[in-house]
């Protein structure tokens, strides 16, 4: 399918994420301070630039682990069902877990993940989310830690896509259409 052309122009820059990562880092280590081990687990595709990142700040124990919940497809709009494409390979109950996801937008991945993974009975689950769009939430979930509130525009990169393109920049990019104007 022919997209419309775009330019993306810079909206949040690799200093800015990273100094970011290092401050949520501290809280999280804090968070987790009585643990030997957390089971770190991102959310597929769009977490792995951020899980990588956060998982090299942190200055504890991590396990890593990787789950595929899709919401979107190719498209941009949610579908509003979540499905899981690839569960995780770890056992969690009783383990303290950190789910990671690159951005929540109505919400209905995050909740699904988190719905699915406290039945499993992990001693504590927390959550970070790189960016949060809270106007186009329309679920009640909220993650326990977040980088960045944004508005309701179309982002790409560090991990995000746009039809599966973009996913490789360094910083996160807003998406401007160049045929609008
Ligand atoms: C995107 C994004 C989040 C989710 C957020 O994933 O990575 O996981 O949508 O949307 P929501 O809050 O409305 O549920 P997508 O399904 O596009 O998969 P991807 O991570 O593989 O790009």
């Amino acid at each position: 399918m022919p997209h419309r052309p775009y330019e993306i122009d810079v909206m949040i820059s690799a200093k800015t994420i990273a100094a970011r990562i290092e401050e949520l880092s501290r809280e999280i280590e804090a968070e987790f301070s009585d643990t030997d081990k957390i089971v770190v687990v991102g959310l597929l595709r769009g977490s792995f630039v951020f899980i990588a990142d956060i998982v090299r700040e942190l200055d504890i124990g991590v396990e890593v682990d990787f789950l595929e919940a899709s919401s979107y497809g190719d498209g941009m709009e949610s579908s509003r069902e979540v499905r899981i494409l690839k569960d995780i390979r770890g056992q969690i109950e009783g383990r303290d877990v950190l789910v990671v996801e690159d951005i929540v937008d109505t919400g209905y991945t995050l909740d699904h993940v988190i719905n699915l993974l406290e039945s499993r009975k992990p001693r504590k689950l927390r959550t970070i989310a790189l960016l949060d769009k809270p106007s186009r939430r329309e679920t009640g979930v909220r993650a326990d830690w977040i980088g960045f509130e944004i508005p309701d525009e179309f982002v790409v990169g560090y991990g995000i896509d746009f039809a599966q393109r973009n996913r490789n920049l360094p910083f996160i990019g807003k998406v401007r259409f160049t045929d609008d104007q």
